[in-house]
């Protein structure tokens, strides 16, 4: 996979040089480069943002530059990973889709936001997914395309060392987790679980998929009971 992130503040990204997708790229699976946006700037200050029409508050930033630098590193065919908390939000069902891509462009915003013609007019040669980590703002894509990177570079063909521990993990089958213990057996007053020292494997995964069933509909019952609102009426996908 070749993975290329475009940023104004490309220091933000030094953290892919270390961990998983540092590893990833040890290991060959992983072409990865980041870049200043600010080299594609055409004006002697590097500009990169300016008001919005419409007036409101802060910046946006300017078609130009972001035009040239998507044409100099995501040729056509390649998907473009918006992080923005205005878009889809992003999941591990996405993180699976895009980790079979060949090409992944991150195009990191600021202010409050990019041109929206440079999306448009991307869309015409190139997949383009606006994607939120979540419902809450940041100051800019940096850090949810660190989060998006490693979710998606862990699932990598040949990645991960064991493939059943990413069969096993949170959200994988649309459960939480359960809770996990190592030794010592009892450790300030605290025990582990008798059902896992019990040696059946039977009864020890029987407990993980209760504990899995109660931490889901405690913590994420909309993962339990996925539904959505159709013309003002709540309409069940699943049971
Ligand atoms: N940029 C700013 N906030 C964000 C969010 N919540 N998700 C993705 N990108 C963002």
């Amino acid at each position: 996979m070749r993975i290329d992130v475009l940023s104004i503040f490309p220091g933000y990204l030094a953290p892919l040089e270390l961990s998983l997708p540092g590893k990833a790229r040890a290991k060959g699976l992983l072409d990865l480069s980041v870049h200043d946006l600010r080299d594609w700037a055409v004006d002697k200050h590097r500009t990169v943002d300016d008001t919005p029409y419409g007036g409101g508050a802060g910046m946006v930033m300017k078609p130009e530059p972001w035009g040239a630098a998507l044409d100099a590193v995501a040729p056509d065919g390649a998907v473009l990973v918006v992080p923005t908390p205005s878009g889809i939000p992003f999941s591990q069902e996405i993180a699976a889709e895009l980790s079979t891509r060949e090409h992944l462009v991150f195009a990191c915003g600021r202010y409050e936001g990019i041109d929206q013609r440079v999306l448009d007019e991307a869309a015409g040669r190139l997949e383009v997914r606006e994607l939120s980590l979540g419902d809450y703002v940041l100051n800019g894509g940096e850090v949810a395309a660190l989060a998006i990177i490693e979710a998606v570079v862990r699932l990598i063909p040949g990645f991960m060392g064991n493939a059943a521990s990413l069969d096993e993990e949170s959200h994988a089958d649309g459960l939480l987790e359960y809770p996990v213990y190592t030794k010592p057996s009892s450790w300030r007053g605290h025990d582990v679980p008798e059902a896992l020292l019990s040696g059946d494997h039977g009864r020890i995964a029987a407990w993980r998929a209760e504990q899995s069933e109660r931490r889901t509909a405690e913590r994420r019952p909309d993962l339990r009971h996925p539904s959505t609102l159709v013309d003002g009426r709540e309409l069940r996908l699943a049971e």
